[in-house]
Formats: structure tokens, sequence, C-alpha cells
């Protein structure tokens, strides 16, 4: 249990750790006289009114009054807890936070046995792994010598049920503690066993080097899945650690660039190749607080993925995770590698100057949004750069206030001639537009319309009276309007990834580049209007099948078919008939 830090000790850190070096680390500075400036990180703003002073061991925000020591700055800037801020400025100068008294301080939340129990199966899995001929064998044939196995503390998980559970299980209070850890698995009767058995385990630290959680990798293809991963614990949360980002902070006392990429192997590789700037996240997509984390590291976040279609995919929510975050001096790059090559593969072909090459090659933030935006648009035609306009807009928009924003808001000016399009010549859209849109099935161009602007769903109520319809696509589009309706904003290239793993993916992607772009109003009239005569079809479709039972029909089924009497045939009759 941890007791009170006492005063003397605070005096004696703060003496030691340099306030600038603190947060230089964190924020890039510029030196001004005898203090550093910067754009102060707690507020958003344009010119730097952010002050530390060396001499005073202080900073200070003349914007938003932020203030106060290397403590306070780390307890602000990383969210800590007074305790854990002290913690981590201890550790960067090699000092051990004492402790006086205790039993007191804060019981509940005390997680020092878990941290135990933990960092103990880790022991204990490094234990096993020289007592294990194919682990060995695999660790061999993975090309990992015996500086990284230690490095990263890699072991092994024995086959059997209770090797863990035998081990650090010997008593009821750390059985439950194996449990909370998500170290033991529960069986249909309620029995606990190992959940990691015959795996290569790979321990996951935190930002202040414990062991939190575990992934562990099969041996052979055949095993399912390759890797298994701990479950979320109260010290294990997915979304917000990164697989060795503490080995990147022991390596580097300060960092301009750091790597994200897929995989633990990946991670590994590259930290023996002399690249000790990679981690990973755990098996999910990057989340934005993982990208918080990464721009707090270093200035500079090259996201790392295959070329495939899952990579592509990958590095967009990546994108879109990294664009609130990134303020000025931030800047995030794109690395796509070669079709069945990931960053493990590579940097063994081609060396650590090599992969270094492909680094500094890597593709600007700027280059990949406008690239991939672009894509399936028509740049040479008005409409295609309308399109390009209207997706970028709201991405823009999610950039915080500064000189990046004002170069993206520039740059796709540049692009699109946004300017030119803001008052469209009205004439001139319909013109091109007519004959596009009455081609298409009324389903076709209500999904096309939908895709081309999301928030239209708002606009179409529940029960969808459509959905009797039976046709193509029906069901489709009340699913799109369904995710476009729960989430409110969401970017069209966004809702069509809702259906990568589906067979109507490929359509869904034509059908969004294939949409002319309108404007808004446009649009909006001919969503209704298709929607209106889906629904027409339907009822019709319905009062014929209840005309052909006529003989047959329920009382609640007389009742609908004397409301649908009155529908016509055709949709635009004229009221006098
Ligand atoms: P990959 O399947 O791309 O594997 O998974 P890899 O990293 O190249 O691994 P090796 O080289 O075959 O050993 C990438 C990452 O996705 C997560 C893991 O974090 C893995 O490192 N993953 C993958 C899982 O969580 N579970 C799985 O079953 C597979
Ligand atoms: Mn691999």
């Amino acid at each position: 249990m941890r007791g009170r830090i006492p005063d003397s000790f605070i005096d004696e850190l703060l003496a030691r750790v340099d306030i600038v070096d603190v947060i230089e680390r964190r924020v890039p500075m510029k030196k001004a006289g005898r203090e550093w400036t910067a754009c102060c990180p707690f507020h958003n703003e344009r010119t730097p009114s952010f002050y530390v002073s060396p001499a005073k061991q202080f900073f200070h925000c003349f914007g938003c009054g932020a203030h106060g020591s290397a403590i306070k700055f780390l307890m602000d800037y990383e969210r800590l807890e007074f305790p854990d801020a002290v913690e981590e400025l201890a550790q960067s100068v090699g000092l051990k936070v004492p402790y006086e008294g205790g039993r007191d301080e804060r019981p509940r939340e005390d997680k020092t046995d878990l941290y135990a129990l933990l960092d103990a199966s880790a022991g204990w899995y490094a234990g096993e792994l020289p007592k294990s001929a194919e682990a060995q064998a695999y660790c061999r044939k993975r090309g990992l010598d015996a500086d990284t196995i230690a490095r990263f503390r890699l072991g092994w998980a024995p086959a059997g049920y209770d090797g863990v559970i035998k081990a650090l299980g010997s008593s009821e209070r750390r059985m439950q503690l194996l449990n909370e850890a998500g170290m033991v698995a529960t069986g249909e009767r309620g029995h606990k066993y190992d959940r990691f058995r015959e795996r290569l385990m790979f321990p996951i630290l935190d930002r202040r080097g414990r062991v939190i959680a575990f992934g562990g990798r099969v041996l052979s293809a055949e095993q399912s899945p390759k890797y298994l991963n701990s479950p979320e614990t109260p010290l294990f949360h997915k979304g917000r650690e990164l697989f060795a980002l503490w080995q990147v902070k022991q390596a580097n006392a300060s960092l301009q660039r750091i790597v994200v990429v897929e995989g633990y192997m990946d991670v590994i590789a590259l930290h023996q190749a002399g690249l000790p700037i990679a981690v990973a996240t755990l098996g999910t997509a990057t989340t934005p607080d993982h990208t918080e984390i990464l721009f707090r590291a270093a200035p500079d976040v090259v996201f790392c993925f295959d070329g495939d279609r899952a990579g592509r995919s990958a590095a967009w929510k990546a994108l879109e995770s990294a664009l609130p975050r990134l303020r000025d001096g931030r800047q995030a790059y794109f690395l796509f590698l070669p079709d069945g090559e990931d960053p493990d593969s590579l940097v063994r072909k081609e060396g650590k100057t090599g992969f270094e090459q492909r680094l500094k090659q890597a593709t600007p933030l700027s280059d990949y949004f406008f690239g991939e935006l672009a894509q399936d648009v028509d740049m040479a035609s008005l409409d295609g750069r309308a399109r390009l306009a209207e997706r970028a807009r709201p991405l823009i928009a999610k950039l915080p206030d500064g000189a990046f924003r004002d170069l993206m808001a520039d740059e796709l000016e540049k692009r699109s001639g946004a300017r030119a399009l803001l008052q469209p010549d009205p004439s001139a859209h319909r013109a091109v537009q007519r004959p596009v849109a009455v081609q298409r099935s009324l389903v076709r161009s209500a999904v096309a319309l939908l895709l081309a602007q999301p928030g239209l769903a708002d606009l179409v109520e529940k029960p969808y009276r459509f959905l009797h319809l039976d046709k193509p696509g029906v069901g489709l589009l009340a699913e799109l309007l369904d995710i476009a309706r729960s989430r409110p904003g969401i970017h069209p290239a966004t809702l069509v990834e809702q259906f990568a793993e589906r067979e109507e993916y490929a359509s869904l992607q034509k059908l969004m580049a294939a949409m002319v772009v309108g404007e808004a109003e446009q649009q909006r009239r001919e969503f209704l209007d298709a929607l209106a005569r889906l629904e027409h079809q339907a009822n019709l479709q319905r009062k014929h099948e209840l005309e052909g039972r006529l003989g047959r029909l329920s009382a609640e089924e007389k009742d609908e078919l004397r409301r649908l009497l009155p529908i016509r045939e055709q949709f635009s009759v004229d009221p006098q008939h």
C-alpha cells in the first residue's frame, strides 16, 4: 500500500529534474531570451503565450493562466494523479519514491498486488522458455536473438491447463487476482484454467514499464487464434496502450519520429534491427487516445500499414483519429508496404538503412488525405472537384485551429477550386445531373444520394414504409439509413467502410464514386422523391397482393386494403382522376 510522499523528497526531485527537459520532450519549444516559449498545450492558440523559466523551474501561460512546477505540468499534460506524476519524474532521473506510513492511502484503488502478480507471471513464462525445445526453435526460426528476448521479456506458456495456476495461484486471494488480471479463463462449470497455453508470450508493459497484459502467439499455422490477447482488465485498456512504448522510451532520450506498425513481431524485428522507434496497437484500430499518446512521444508519427485493402482501411481510420490531434508542430505520415510484406519481413530483407529509407519516403498526411479523397472522383470535371470539396471539408474542420488547418484549407481550395464552387450555377448542374439520375433504379438512386449526403437519413422516419417492397437493395438501403441515423456526421467513405466485409462493398464504392454532385438542396429533393416513389411502389405491391387473396383476408388485412385502395398505378397522376 502506498503511503505519503515526504515533502523533502518532492524538493529533492524538483531540484534534480529540469522543467525545460520535461516539457521539451512533450511540447516543441523555442528559446526566447532566458526563457523558452511554445504554443500553450492547455488551450488552443496560434501565437505562443506559454513560457517556461529554467531559472524559476516554472511554467506559465499568459493566455489561459496555467502554471506550476514540472510535477504540475505532468499532472495536467499526461492527466496523472500527483503520486503517478512524481513516480514518472522520479523514474526519469533514477530516483526511487519513498512512501511514509501508508495504511490509509488509497486502499481501494491499490493495484500493487495485481501488478506484482502480472510481473510474476511474466517471470514464470520467461523461465519456461529455455525449457521448451519447440519454443526455442521457433524463436530461432523467427531470428530472435537473446538480447531481444530479454529486452521484451518474451516467454513460453507451456501446454496444460494449470501451469500458471499451480505456479502463482496458491491461495484464494491469488486466484482472485489471476482472474482479475485475465490470466485464467472460466470453463462451463465455473472451473478456472490457464488462458494462455502453448503460446510464445509477449508481455505488454505500460508507460512505466509494468506488465499489464500479455499477447500470446501459437507456433504452428494450424492453431488459432494466431494471437491471443489478455482481455480488458482494470489495468489493461487496449484502446490506450501501445506495445513497446516503454522499450521505445527506454532506448531514446528524446525522439523525433515514432513508427506505428501492426504486429508484435514487426515491432520486435525493427527494434532488433536497430530501429527502437516502433510500437504497435494491440490488434485494434488506432484510437484517438493512441494518437495523442504517440504525438506526446514524438512530434512525427509514421503510420505503417500493409498495402492491401485491410491496411488501407486501417490507415484511413488512423488518419481520422489523428486529425483532431494535429496541432501545429505535429506531423503524421503514412507508409504503405509492398504486397505480401510486413515490417518484419522487410527489415530482414532490406536492413535498417533500407527501412529507414522507406520511412523517409513516407507520404505526408496531406498528400495521403487528398490522394485518397480524390481517388474515385474525376478531378477534371467540376462535379468531381465539388465532390472532393464536399468530402474534405468536414474532415478539415476536425483539425485544431492553427497554421496546419489553414494550409489544408488552402490546399483544398487549390485542388478543387472550392471558392468557385461555393455559388455554382444551378442550371449548369441540373443539366449534367438529370440524365444520370433517371437511368438509375429508384433504390440505387436513393442509396447513391444517401452516400453523397449521409445526413439525409435524418429526414426519413421509422418504420421505413418502403421496407415491404420486394426489390433488390431495399434491405441495404434500410441498413444504410440505420447506420447514418445512428452516427450523425458520418463521412460517406466511413459509411461505406461498414460494409467492407460484405459482398455489397464493391457496388457501394462504385455508387459512391459515380454519384454526380449536385447542390445539396437538389439532392435532398431527389432523395425524398425517390423514397416517396419507393413507398408508393411498396404500397402498390401490397395492395395487389391483398387483392389477389380477396376472399381470404383477415379483418386487419381488410382494413389495410381499404387504406391502400386510393393508391393509383401512376405516381404522379392528376389529382382530378
Ligand atoms: P498479423 O496476422 O498481421 O501477424 O497480425 P504478424 O504481426 O505479421 O505476426 P507474425 O509475423 O505472423 O507472427 C498483426 C497483429 O494483429 C493482432 C496482433 O496484435 C498481431 O501482432 N492479432 C492478429 C490478434 O490480436 N489476433 C490474431 O489472431 C491475429
Ligand atoms: Mn509478420
